[in-house]
């Protein structure tokens, strides 16, 4: 099979279908978040690091107002090609999630999947947080998705599953090249194994993030003081089972809710 070295961001009709299985249950999650933890009804919502859009596209077509950023040029044009077609007023735009600044403010945001962690410094990650107060009205939600590093467990290692649509068939496989706890850097690597009637080709990357410890996450939400944590799920994203972050814990969603402007 021919190999490149590529961004996966870089390909988005893959990584769309690659990450679209889970697309039903986040969106049931986050609708859900509205009624469990919101004042008032959600009008308009917002989603840093965007990527294809497919959460932002499946949340419009039940017709809700959505606004989204993403670093990557290419899925931004995905992201805002699928709105066009459909008609739907919306437009993602780049720019980076650590400096960013929103014309309206949102009722809910989300950021799942990890994206968070690519912001490489403590620096970014504040300025995250504090565009995102901007970005969000008080009172209002904010729905972080990380992977954690456990302290008191090993952590899981390698994964891999496989998404169809028509002709097209995206095997995925990633797994863990380092792991540098004092520098805070995970590398993983991720291929898709792309299989089509015209032939097939495997994409190899290598994802840097930022790691965090149960604590290291509690102390960046603390710090910030515009943000207080309401609720902890994983991502099986199920509402009716929160769970309490542990020092075994991995994948956890953090409902974290605007606190009002001193
Ligand atoms: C794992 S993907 C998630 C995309 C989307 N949230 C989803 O759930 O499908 C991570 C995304 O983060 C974006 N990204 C990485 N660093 C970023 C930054 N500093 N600002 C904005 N987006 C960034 C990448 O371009 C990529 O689209």
């Amino acid at each position: 099979m021919q190999e490149v070295n590529e961004s996966i961001y870089d390909h988005p009709k893959y990584y769309d279908l690659v990450f679209g299985t889970d697309c039903a249950a986040e969106t049931k999650f986050i609708l859900g978040c509205v009624g469990q933890y919101l004042d008032r009804p959600a009008k308009r919502f917002f989603e840093p690091a965007c990527g294809t859009g497919r959460l932002l596209y499946s949340l419009a077509r039940r017709g809700h107002v959505v606004d989204g950023l993403d670093l990557n040029p290419k899925a931004v044009a995905f992201c805002n090609a699928r709105f066009e077609r459909h008609e739907m007023p919306y437009r993602a735009f780049v720019a980076d999630m650590s400096d960013f600044r929103m014309k309206r403010k949102s009722d809910v945001a989300f950021n799942t999947i990890n994206s968070f962690r690519h912001l490489p410094t403590e620096a970014a990650a504040r300025g995250h947080l504090e565009c995102m107060a901007d970005a969000v009205r008080s009172g209002g939600l904010y729905l972080l998705g990380v992977h954690l590093t456990p302290t008191d467990a090993m952590p899981s290692d390698g994964e891999s599953w496989s998404a169809r649509r028509g002709h097209l068939t995206v095997n995925t496989h990633m797994w863990t090249n380092s792991r540098d706890p004092k520098k805070r850097v995970e590398k993983y690597g991720i291929r898709f194994d792309i299989h089509r009637p015209s032939g097939s080709v495997r994409i190899v990357d290598e994802l840097v993030l930022r790691s965090y410890t149960m604590r290291q996450m509690d102390a960046l939400i603390r710090h910030s003081g515009l943000w207080e944590s309401i609720a902890t799920y994983d991502f099986g994203y199920d509402l009716n089972d929160p769970i309490t972050v542990d020092g075994t814990s991995e994948d956890v969603v953090y409902v974290l809710r605007r606190r009002p402007n001193r």
